[in-house]
């Protein structure tokens, strides 16, 4: 295998950074789009092959150093006896959305082995085909619980937050299921194969830093510490990391995937050594011009000269209008270049 992903993930001196993208598979890829015609996003996560297909197209397109399972952080909701929907637009629903204590109450934990059998089988087909790391992951109990909630992103998840602040009891209490959940599917997705982990808190930016600590934080440590003894490396991608370095930081987490708002070398300073860093450029970087986009990325690999614990990525996904070609100049940008001959 191919494993430079998990050397920089172990802080180890490498030649040049892994990179990998977020959203490295989706409509901005023509390959992609070819499948999509073809077939709705939930036949894509529901059925192996097609999973498996969609999850190796970023390889053979762009090369990159990692792959990431084609699935979605809401597919769990099923292992809570609930279904999720993919409009065609209007982002992800839940049927039906979680509104009273008695429904969390109510939520059952159902075995993922069985319920999410087809994403381990996925997993299985993935596995032999690829000689990079395959990336599984989960959302954060708190980004899945506002889906749950909210039902889809509209207005900023009003009814989660009003709920957060209303009873917090019954809140924590449906965190706590969805994190045993969790626990279990990361666990039985090692168990399948994946060789590093990343957990998804996309929506953790509608926080403050009190509800922050109250609402994410422990329930992020309960899954880092749950899965520290499996040794398969997990990165935390928090969206508003670089306004939240120090709590992230005490999870201990093996990386932290930043956004753009802070330089990737004053990162890696603010970061102790041993805690590998992700990111971090602006997925808008793909609307510059060829020139300005190598002298961005080169720039940022130079101020990395000589640190440990770096694997190149965005601060977000990859925006459905990219140009592909300039996606593949970043990457090549990226793999092109040799610490060791500098
Ligand atoms: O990164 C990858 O290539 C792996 C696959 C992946 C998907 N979703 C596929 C997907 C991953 C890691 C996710 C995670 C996910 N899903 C997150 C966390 C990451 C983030 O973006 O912050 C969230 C919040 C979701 C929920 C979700 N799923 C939303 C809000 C949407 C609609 C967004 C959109 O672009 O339309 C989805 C649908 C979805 N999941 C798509 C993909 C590629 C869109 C695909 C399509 O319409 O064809």
């Amino acid at each position: 295998m191919r494993d430079l992903l998990l050397r920089a993930l172990r802080s180890e001196q490498v030649d040049r950074p892994p990179v990998w993208l977020m959203r490295q598979a989706g409509r901005y890829m023509p390959q992609y789009r070819v499948l999509r015609e073809k077939h709705s996003l939930w036949k894509l996560f529901h059925e192996p092959e097609l999973a498996a297909q969609v999850t190796r197209q970023p390889l053979d397109v762009l090369g990159v150093d990692a792959a990431i399972l084609f699935s979605d952080i809401l597919v769990i909701a099923e292992a809570l006896g609930l279904s999720v929907h993919f409009p065609e637009s209007g982002g992800p629903r839940l049927e039906p959305p979680i509104r009273t204590p008695a429904q969390v109450n109510a939520l059952e934990i159902r075995p993922v082995e069985e319920v999410l059998k087809y994403v381990f089988d996925a997993i299985f087909l993935i596995k032999p085909s690829i000689d990079v790391p395959l990336i599984g992951f989960s959302g954060a109990p708190f980004t899945v619980a506002s889906y749950l909630i909210d039902s889809t992103s509209k207005e900023a998840f009003a009814l989660t937050r009003l709920w957060l602040r209303e009873d917090p009891h019954s809140f924590h209490m449906l965190l706590q299921k969805i994190t045993q959940v969790t626990i279990s599917y990361l666990k039985a997705q090692i168990a399948a194969g994946v060789d590093v982990l990343q957990i998804f808190d996309s929506w953790a930016n509608v926080l403050d830093e009190g509800e922050f600590s109250l609402f994410s934080l422990p329930y992020l440590k309960q899954i880092v510490d749950a899965l520290r003894d499996t040794g398969v490396p997990l990165i935390l991608f928090c969206r508003g990391s670089t306004e939240r370095v120090a709590p992230l930081v005490s999870l201990a987490p093996s990386a932290i995937s930043f956004d753009w708002l802070r330089p990737i070398d004053e990162l890696r300073r603010a970061v102790p050594a041993g805690i590998a860093i992700q990111g971090n450029f602006s997925p808008d970087i793909f609307k510059k011009p060829c020139e300005a986009l190598v002298r961005e990325v080169t720039a940022a690999l130079r101020s990395m000269q000589g640190q440990r614990g770096w694997i190149v990525n965005l601060g977000h996904g990859v925006m459905p209008d990219t140009p592909i070609e300039q996606v593949r100049l970043l990457v090549d940008t990226v793999q092109s270049y040799s610490t060791l001959a500098r």
